[in-house]
């Protein structure tokens, strides 16, 4: 407890030494509750050829949390993951589980932590329940232990009529659930999953969904989940950073990020008319940017104009005589409430595309973001 404090004033006299106008009031204003299980401070990671893929992040996750690390191809989620479950050493910054620094203190940091990782690896010819008693092996979980863990976890898991079958002959959602219940057979505190939804269709994401949730709701696990869908993040996360180019861009739970972000969100489209969409979304843009009922205006990746409202259906007939006043025509109009990709299409100017399913292929360009503009 006092190693932890003169840590935590440390933390602070290293960060005010160091204010400048940019970051005084993150200083002043971070502060780490008493159960938090995973802090993350200052964390940055250069790679090779002076890479940077992870510029100075904080964050931390609460004990019971469902947490999520939402952000595009390449943001830096995979590369932040790895420090944290001690696979790969950081540049400079600290991150501890539980109090355990996860450079320094990597064996115990192991035992207390699960990692599904992106591609579900479990070994096809043997059976779900032979995949489970290895992974066990491994850790030297003491033989009738193991056993009614094993069991327990094929209950969890519903994969009772299908564990003494070759994992083979599994569906991929099947996989996923063997993966999770291998990634618990240590009985972790912290289930660290990366993109555990990516190449599922959906029926089968929204199944895994359910598994997700009961193992933080039912059991009471810490989950720190990293994903490419704002669904995703929306429908499981309790608090989400979203990370975007090694930074984090925004904090907070789904409500209050969009809460944040104001009322509604008018969405307008054009045609080319002889005159480019662009053009004309830029030129409406001017035209309600200044308006009192608008807090916010962006021109996204596909011309489209959002507009952020305090009350939609009051504004929308102001929209339409202010176009009409100024002789100008909309392709088609929507009002919707904000959503995730809105309040990262505020900070970044860039909308995630939310295109489903796209397979995964190892090593590769893949899923909605990877076709983002930037
Ligand atoms: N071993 C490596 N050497 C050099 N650069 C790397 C390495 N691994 C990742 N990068 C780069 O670091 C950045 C972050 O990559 P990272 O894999 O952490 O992103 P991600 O958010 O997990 O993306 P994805 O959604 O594709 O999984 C990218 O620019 C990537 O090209
Ligand atoms: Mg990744």
């Amino acid at each position: 407890m006092i190693v932890l404090l003169e840590e935590k004033v440390r933390f602070m006299v290293e960060k005010i030494a160091n204010i400048t106008p940019e970051n005084t009031q993150e200083v002043w204003t971070r502060s780490v509750p008493e159960d938090a299980v995973l802090d993350v401070r200052d964390l940055r990671k250069v790679y090779a050829g002076n890479i940077e893929a992870v510029k100075g992040i904080n964050f931390y996750v609460r004990e019971g949390e469902f947490f999520g690390f939402l952000g595009p191809n390449g943001a830096g989620k995979s590369t932040t993951i790895k420090i944290l479950i001690t696979l790969l050493a950081r540049t400079s910054g600290t991150a501890t589980i539980l109090g355990h620094d996860v450079n320094e203190e990597s064996t115990l940091v192991r035992r207390l932590i699960g990692y599904a990782a992106q591609e579900a690896s479990p070994d096809d010819d043997l059976t779900g329940q032979e995949n489970l008693n290895i992974q066990g092996n491994l850790y030297h979980i003491e033989p009738t232990v193991l056993k009614s863990r094993i069991e327990e976890l094929i209950e969890l898991m519903d994969l009772q009529d299908a564990a003494n079958r070759r994992v083979g002959t599994y569906s991929g959602g099947m996989r996923k659930r063997l993966d999770l219940a291998s990634a618990l057979i240590h009985r972790p505190r912290i289930l660290f999953l990366d993109e555990p939804t990516t190449g599922l269709d959906p029926q089968n994401r929204a199944g895994l969904w359910k598994y997700l949730e009961r193992l933080n709701k039912q059991e009471g696990l810490t989950i720190f989940l990293t994903t490419h869908y704002m669904e995703e993040a929306d429908k499981l996360c309790e608090r989400l950073a979203i990370i975007d180019g090694g930074k984090i861009i925004a904090e907070g739970s789904p409500t209050e990020l969009k809460a944040h972000l104001g009322g509604d969100v008018i969405t307008l489209s054009f045609k080319d008319n002889g005159t480019s969409p662009e053009f004309q979304a830029t030129r409406v843009q001017e035209v309600l940017r200044d308006q009192a009922f608008v807090r916010s205006t962006t021109v996204n990746a596909e011309k489209n104009l959002t507009v952020v409202v305090e009350n939609g259906s009051e504004a929308i007939p102001l929209v339409m005589r202010l176009l009409d006043h100024e002789g100008l025509v909309v392709a088609s109009l929507s009002l919707t409430s904000p959503s995730l990709d809105d309040v990262f299409l505020k900070y970044t100017g860039t909308r995630i595309r939310q295109d489903d399913p796209v397979a995964y292929t190892p090593g590769g360009a893949r899923g909605p973001w990877a076709r983002r503009r930037r």
